[in-house]
């Protein structure tokens, strides 16, 4: 921060989204005096009447705890002494970046940014958009980066769920083109980083978009692997475990829905750039398979016309309120294809009535023991600790013959399909069957306990 200080806040949020918000309140923190600028009138609302808009661990105490203020007025963004532009870079419906709420703030930036103000670009955008930016602040104003005005890209890496952990503990990266932009930028997030690397706009673009993207085709390859071992009859729990168990080149990922607000985009982001099939295109293409995949081999099973089916989660990814690119509406339309008699979902992070804007779906949100009773066939679509955690539970309020779908293995049986088998009336004992079942388990104690699997669909 400078010592002379015109301004009346040292940073400016601008987008206190699910990344701008646990970051705001980050730097509020570590004694910075912070502002949020937001679009969404209830956002602020929330925001200043501290409460949290969303789920963040740990943030419903820091937002209480924090001095931390935020306006719908953008005009008000000459106050800040450092601007953070957090606000959503979306992929349109076709592969492009959807660029125009970035837009929107740059427009604003030209008109009341002043001089020594200084912009960190930290919204996930395609390789050469800083560059963009810088272009475009510099043509508005005819001031010069680096000279009257500073620009910077450092990209967020948080995982939804585990921002204010992961502020604090992992490096920052600093795209700057010159000196006096990377020391602005350098001095906000020495606040909070461990380690700030210094490079430039381009590198730190492709740091972050390369960091996602190969999460997206580890776990791509861990989906294709369920639909060979489908294919051939073999478990893909037991491939995996056997391929990683003392192996020192291991298997990376597990399958599961893997989409979310920044594996796909991220992946799109890349592929605009690029007019011929590549890696992460098929990485795309077996992700989103996933769910016509599940059903199709369900339906092998179990006829899904007029049935009674649930699902079980709907948000993108593990314990998240998030709804945005989950692929569970996909697979919600695709069971509807089927004609079923019903479907019922629940999901323990939304509310009873869910308006899914997103995905422009609306549906009441059943409780557990609504949804699976009587249920024909139910898929567990997203992997919440609750569902792991009380599977024994779930599986009891199940009638005698539904089948399971667990991609995710919640259920520790390490099995994608089982039918819950008639009560062994001799034994009063229950067990998964599908006709195929095994005389014996590698590692019983480990692939029937139900291990903590971190799982894919992390954005
Ligand atoms: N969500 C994640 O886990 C994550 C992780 C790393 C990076 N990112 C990236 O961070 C960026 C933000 O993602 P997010 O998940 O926080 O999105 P978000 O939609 O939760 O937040 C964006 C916020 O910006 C606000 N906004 C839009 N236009 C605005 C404007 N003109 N002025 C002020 N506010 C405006 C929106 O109302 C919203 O509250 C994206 O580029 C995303 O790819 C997200």
């Amino acid at each position: 921060m400078s010592n002379v200080q015109p301004y009346p806040y040292d940073v400016g949020v601008v987008g206190i989204g699910r990344v701008g918000l646990p970051l705001a309140l980050s730097l509020a923190a570590s004694g910075l005096k912070v502002v949020g600028f937001d679009v969404n009138p209830d956002t602020v609302a929330a925001v200043n009447r501290k409460t949290m808009p969303f789920i963040e661990k740990g943030c419903d105490e820091l937002i209480r705890r924090v001095e931390f203020e935020a306006t719908t007025d953008g005009d008000r963004i000459s106050e800040a002494e450092n601007l953070i532009i957090t606000v959503g870079t979306p992929l349109r419906h076709h592969v492009e970046a959807d660029l125009s709420q970035l837009d929107v703030v740059v427009e604003q930036l030209s008109r009341v940014l002043t001089p020594g103000q200084n912009v960190i670009l930290r919204s996930t955008v395609a390789p050469g958009t800083t560059e963009f930016v810088r272009r475009r602040l510099e043509a508005a104003t005819g001031w010069k980066v680096g000279k009257d005005i500073f620009l910077s890209f450092c990209p967020e890496r948080i995982a939804e769920g585990k921002a204010i952990e992961e502020l604090t503990t992992l490096p920052q990266i600093v795209g700057a083109q010159d000196e006096g932009s990377f020391r602005r930028a350098a001095s906000v997030f020495e606040r909070l980083a461990p380690e700030i690397f210094r490079t430039d706009y381009v590198s730190a673009e492709l740091v972050k978009l390369f960091n996602n993207v190969s999460r997206y085709v580890y776990f791509a390859v861990a989906n294709q692997l369920a639909v060979t071992a489908e294919q051939f009859g073999a478990s893909i729990y037991d491939v995996l475990e056997m391929a990683n168990r003392g192996y020192p080149r291991k298997i990376h990922g597990l399958p599961g829905f893997t989409a979310g607000t920044c594996l796909r985009k991220d992946f799109g982001m890349l592929n605009e750039a690029n007019p011929y099939s590549d890696l992460f295109l098929n990485a795309w293409k077996i992700n989103e398979s996933m769910p016509k995949f599940l059903v199709d081999r369900m339906k092998a099973r179990v006829s899904l016309h007029g049935a009674r089916i649930a699902i079980l989660g709907y948000t993108f990814k593990q314990d998240t309120d998030d709804t945005r690119d989950s692929l569970v509406p996909k697979l919600y339309r695709y069971l509807k294809r089927e004609v079923p008699a019903e479907i019922r979902i629940h999901e323990p992070f939304l509310p009873r009535i869910v308006e899914d804007r997103w995905n422009d779906l609306r549906f009441e949100n059943r409780t557990m023991e609504d949804a699976v009773a009587g249920a024909d066939a139910v898929f567990v679509a997203a992997n919440h600790l609750a569902f792991r955690d009380g599977f024994a539970e779930i599986a009891a309020t199940l009638k005698e013959g539904a089948w399971i779908s667990d991609l995710w293995n919640v259920s520790g049986t390490g099995r994608m399909f089982y039918q819950k088998a008639k009560k062994e009336r001799e034994t009063g004992e229950e067990h998964p069957g599908d006709g195929r079942e095994r005389v014996y388990r590698l590692f019983p104690s480990e692939t029937a306990g139900g291990q903590r699997m971190p799982g894919a669909g992390a954005g």
